[in-house]
């Protein structure tokens, strides 16, 4: 994206790529679309591609690849040991991160796994900012704990404050003292903070969060997943690096962390994963674990095509033009809403627009599911698909109670990329509508509940007909139109 003045003094997202490639995208008529949303459980995740217009359910695998991206998939080197490829990913991300080692693996979540395995001993706890779903399964699956020290800003809805991931350096040193640096597994920090709104972590609190890790002899674990959005955050709201080389301030970030790994479905906008470590015997204890559960060490269950693709779309990571264009067009999406009175969280973050599910559902009881029932009724309203991020992406409590989640949002991901201004237009009018209409939505509960990550296979029930009273009102007021 640039900064360009148009005529009107308006500020218009201006995309600085062409689009060369195209997927067809079908919009179904709202009956139909409640028809889909019943045979989905009510659960955004089980919704199929072909009945869904506009997929803002994550980023993660989704965004659009460059034609250099495409290119360097044609010189995949196919080897199961020792390929050409691995080497020219491992020099990419060498160079990036100014770190040694690189252990290659099929996802995020599979860096956790290993990291999880290596650090987190029963009866640990590990500290970050902010927990994402997978990581925290990872920690506990291996009878760890997690303890979240975010800032207070950071679990606003509304705020200035331009860094909202940044961690409690008071919380940290007082969960040292309290929990004890020996039961402490590791401290992580999540490069723009997903569960909370894609929120920024800024350079002066990883500073200090490593300065501290240091003194006190603790692993710091950087999840780089988000980074891309978190780079331009730094360099847009932080007026000290607003002349630094995007590589530079990456080279920066990786030098404050013991362990880095990143989901490349997200960064890189390519797929798989990868840890980088530069301590020797921590790389030796992870890398046994990489054939056990991934692949042999020069793939990690990589396709070597999505390895070429990765090694171009991190050197384009670091392109200010490349990695500005979600955030922009989040911050529109994000305005546009707001200019409407509907609640999102603010300042404006990465990875997507983040619906205050809280407040827009506030008449459906925090048990049945707010940030649920938003999500289904999204895609009812717009055939747009969202995430819902709240109770129900929490595990029950031991006792069977729910676990009321902080926040309650929807997420409306924007994907690298891949829509235009006039979908993210679409995407506001039918929001708008559906906040005029809220009092409409009703609750969901759980026909069919997994217990663990719940979100992903959970099948659920309208309380009530409001689905169909949602269509309803929308062919009232949209006539014949889709
Ligand atoms: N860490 C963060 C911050 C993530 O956002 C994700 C994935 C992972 C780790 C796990 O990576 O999917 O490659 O195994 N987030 C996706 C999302 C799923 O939709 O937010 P993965």
């Amino acid at each position: 994206m640039a900064n360009i003045k148009f005529l009107s003094g308006e500020n218009i997202p201006l995309e600085m790529h062409k689009v060369r490639m195209v997927q067809k995208v079908t919009l179904l008529p709202v009956e139909q679309r409640v028809q889909c949303m019943r045979e989905a459980g009510f659960n955004t995740f089980l919704l199929k591609n072909r009945d869904v217009f506009l997929d803002m359910l994550t980023d993660s695998g989704v965004n659009a690849m460059s034609q250099n991206q495409y290119a360097a998939m044609m010189q995949a080197d196919d080897s199961y040991a020792g390929s050409e490829t691995f080497y020219r990913l491992e020099a990419v991300l060498q160079d990036v991160f100014g770190m040694e080692h690189f252990l290659p693996a099929h996802q995020g979540r599979a860096c956790e796994n290993i990291i999880a395995k290596v650090l987190v001993k029963p009866g640990t706890v590990a500290l970050m900012n902010y927990h994402f779903t997978t990581t925290k399964a990872h920690i506990t699956l291996n009878g760890g704990e997690i303890e979240e020290i975010i800032g207070e800003e950071g679990l606003k809805i509304q705020s200035n404050e331009p860094f909202k991931g940044d961690i409690d350096i008071d919380k940290l040193t007082e969960c040292i003292k309290r929990i004890g640096k020996e039961k402490i597994s590791f401290v992580r920090i999540e490069a723009g903070t997903n569960l909370v709104g894609g929120q920024p972590v800024s350079m002066s609190n990883m500073r200090e969060v490593s300065r501290i890790c240091r003194q006190e002899g603790l692993t710091l674990v950087f999840d780089a997943s988000l980074l891309g959005d978190n780079l331009y955050f730094i360099k847009t709201r932080d007026e000290k690096y607003k002349d630094v080389d995007i590589i530079d301030i990456t080279r920066e970030i990786a030098s404050l962390m013991d362990i880095v790994y990143f989901s490349a479905r997200k960064l890189g906008s390519a797929r798989g994963g990868g840890i980088l470590v530069s301590d020797h015997d921590l790389f030796l204890k992870m890398r046994e674990l990489v054939p056990v559960y991934e692949g042999f060490l020069t793939y990690g269950g990589m396709s070597v095509r999505e390895m070429e693709a990765l090694a171009v779309g991190l050197r384009e990571t670091m392109d200010i033009d490349v990695i500005s264009q979600t955030p922009i067009i989040i911050e529109a999406l994000c305005n546009e809403l707001l200019s409407n009175g509907i609640p999102v969280v603010t300042p404006p973050g990465g990875l997507g627009c983040h619906v205050d599910a809280m407040e827009f559902c506030s008449h459906i009881p925090q048990t049945q599911y707010r940030a649920g029932a938003l999500a289904a009724a999204i895609f009812i309203a717009g055939s747009v698909r969202c995430m819902e991020r709240g109770t129900l992406s929490e595990q029950r409590n031991d006792d069977g109670s729910e676990n009321l989640a902080e926040m309650e949002l929807a997420r409306l991901a924007v994907p690298r990329r891949v829509f235009t201004l006039s979908h993210v237009k679409y995407t506001a009018d039918r929001l708008n509508w559906l906040y005029q209409n809220r009092r409409l939505i009703g609750g969901l509960e759980f026909v069919e509940e997994p217990h663990m990550l719940r979100f992903f296979f959970g099948r659920l029930l309208p309380i009530g007909d409001w689905p169909e009273n949602l269509a309803r009102k929308f062919r009232d007021d949209f006539g014949d139109s889709l």
